[in-house]
């Protein structure tokens, strides 16, 4: 469990290179206040952030020989949005993340835009040998003079390869690979091997909608067809498509996330996706619904794992467009999601997707206390039942009836955050979460709201599952049916845990667990 304890480090300023990754260090923030590593205010203790400056979209996902490898958009000379490099950390369990040099910088075709990774297991590419295969990021070149030149054609894709796992990598003598065909956005490549057309198959966004190209090398690209302009969401431009297939017992079916922003359910940046059949040429949808990966305001541009079997695990970046630039963090900007692990569920509305936290989690919660069954009239302190006060924490519980409730989470000046369900006593049937009181809100004006998810299942109890890490909420309900994100910058620490009840509210198997900080 994190106790907010001030450790002497040997001092670094952000300007010094001695505060280099894998050196634990006491940084210096804003009014000269000293604080540890990863202790600084409103620092997440089991989400990835970057050690410093900022940080945008998870990109170059692979799992390569056991090692997890995250790359993501980072500027490493500042915490607001500036020329794009891909950081690079990498883990073995999801959980526990070490931090590695830039991976890729920006060079003459441009900054380096979001991209994906593949393990190009048969050297299709010939970038390595079939002794050692290369593993292969695929990226946007995002020129800025041509921009500001005002062409259109200033968004091309170019590849670089690693031959030593994904450690040290080489741009691609060659690039572009794939030439801008007129489209002013034309960006964030996913590839995928696709085993029936024996091909690599890349989506990426193009404005209003994807395109898929495929490959025998990943050199050559031949265009293959368009999806979406006329079906989704079309509030904002299309980014950072992925693909994949998902199982259950006798079916099959493609999935396909999209990120859009601004146009997302509650406002900004979110991803919606689609659930149909791929061919290799053509995607074809199953419904025309707009579904949302997730309901709150701070998950964006999520992706999934490479080369992870029949495991598919997500991951988003934890903010929105609206305001990320100006979220009240000091040397840092951003982190991610927690890793979710994506399955397909049977439900009244056919076939959607449900997201859950990676078991790999559990293993740094501690239990602090559970109760088998109460009832609750008006308020139930869950601080007072326990000795210790958390900033990062597991909630769960079993409503019974689906009945209304709220959790509240406060401290002693009077921020609070509330997650919380109005039942259909009360005309409802929809979660939501409420961050206008949560502290400092006013850095934007997109930023102080309640955010409501539709419920989705049909069950009579709902099972609840919440994360609180510091700055942030992961709401999964019904076991990953309804997800909500959102993130929150209170004045002081919110350690007051309180359930609340509209009307009689029935509770079961309620579990609280202290989570410990992966940065200890
Ligand atoms: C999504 C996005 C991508 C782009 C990247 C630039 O958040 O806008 O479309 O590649 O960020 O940093």
């Amino acid at each position: 469990m994190r106790l907010l304890i001030y450790i002497a480090f040997p001092v670094c300023f952000l300007s010094d290179s001695s505060c280099s990754s894998g050196e634990k260090s006491v940084h210096r923030e804003q009014g000269g206040q000293e604080t540890g590593y990863y202790q600084e205010r409103h620092r997440p203790q089991f989400h990835f952030s970057p050690e410093s400056q900022w940080m945008n979209d998870p990109n170059g996902l692979v799992f390569i020989e056991g090692v997890y490898h995250l790359f993501y958009q980072h500027f490493p000379d500042s915490n607001i949005w500036g020329p794009m490099h891909w950081g690079h950390a990498i883990s073995t369990d999801l959980v526990h993340w070490e931090h590695k040099p830039v991976g890729l910088y920006p060079d003459e075709h441009g900054y380096i835009y979001s991209g994906s990774a593949v393990y190009d297991s048969d050297n299709t590419s010939g970038l390595g040998t079939s002794d050692n295969p290369p593993v292969v990021a695929i990226f946007t070149y995002h020129d800025p003079s041509g921009e500001k030149a005002g062409k259109i054609d200033f968004q091309n894709q170019g590849i670089a390869f690693s031959l030593d796992n994904g450690e040290t990598w080489k741009k691609y003598s060659g690039n572009p690979v794939l030439k801008n065909p007129g489209t002013r956005d034309f960006r964030d490549p996913r590839v995928i091997w696709h085993e029936p057309s024996d091909k690599w198959i890349m989506v990426l966004a193009a404005g209003d909608h994807v395109s898929f190209y495929s490959s025998t090398d990943l050199i050559r690209w031949s265009f293959e067809s368009d999806f979406g302009s006329r079906l989704g969401a079309h509030g904002g431009v299309w980014e950072c498509p992925d693909l994949f297939k998902l199982e259950l017992p006798g079916v099959e079916k493609w999935v396909l996330l999209v990120s859009i922003n601004p146009g997302g359910f509650n406002g900004g940046s979110a991803t919606q996706y689609f659930i149909g059949e791929f061919t290799g040429k053509y995607f074809m949808a199953d419904s025309p619904i707009t579904r949302w990966l997730d309901y709150g305001m701070d998950n964006y541009a999520g992706v999934t794992w490479s080369n992870t079997g029949s495991r598919r695990i997500f991951i988003g970046w934890m903010s929105n467009w609206l305001y990320a630039n100006k979220v009240p963090t000091t040397i840092w900007r951003s982190a991610m999601t927690l890793p979710r692990e994506l399955n397909l569920v049977k439900t009244i509305n056919g076939l959607e997707l449900a997201s859950m936290p990676v078991p790999e989690i559990y293993q740094i919660r501690n239990e602090e206390f559970s109760i088998g069954h109460f009832l609750v009239e008006s308020t139930f302190d869950l601080s007072n039942q326990s000795n210790t006060r958390f900033s990062a924490f597991e909630l769960s519980f079993l409503i019974k009836n689906a009945s209304s409730f709220k959790v509240r989470i406060s401290n002693s000046i009077g921020d609070s955050l509330v997650v919380g369900y109005h039942g259909f006593k009360l005309g409802d049937n929809r979660f939501y979460i409420d961050r206008r009181g949560s502290g400092e809100t006013d850095f934007a004006p997109e930023f102080a709201g309640i955010h409501f998810s539709p419920r989705r299942s049909l069950e009579k109890d709902i099972h609840v599952q919440i994360f609180f890490d510091v700055s942030s909420v992961e709401f999964f309900a019904d076991h990953g049916q309804t997800v909500m994100t959102d993130i929150f910058f209170p004045d002081a620490i919110l350690d007051k845990i309180e359930i609340i009840a509209a009307e009689n509210l029935e509770i079961a198997d309620l579990k609280l667990y202290g989570i410990n900080s992966i940065w200890d």
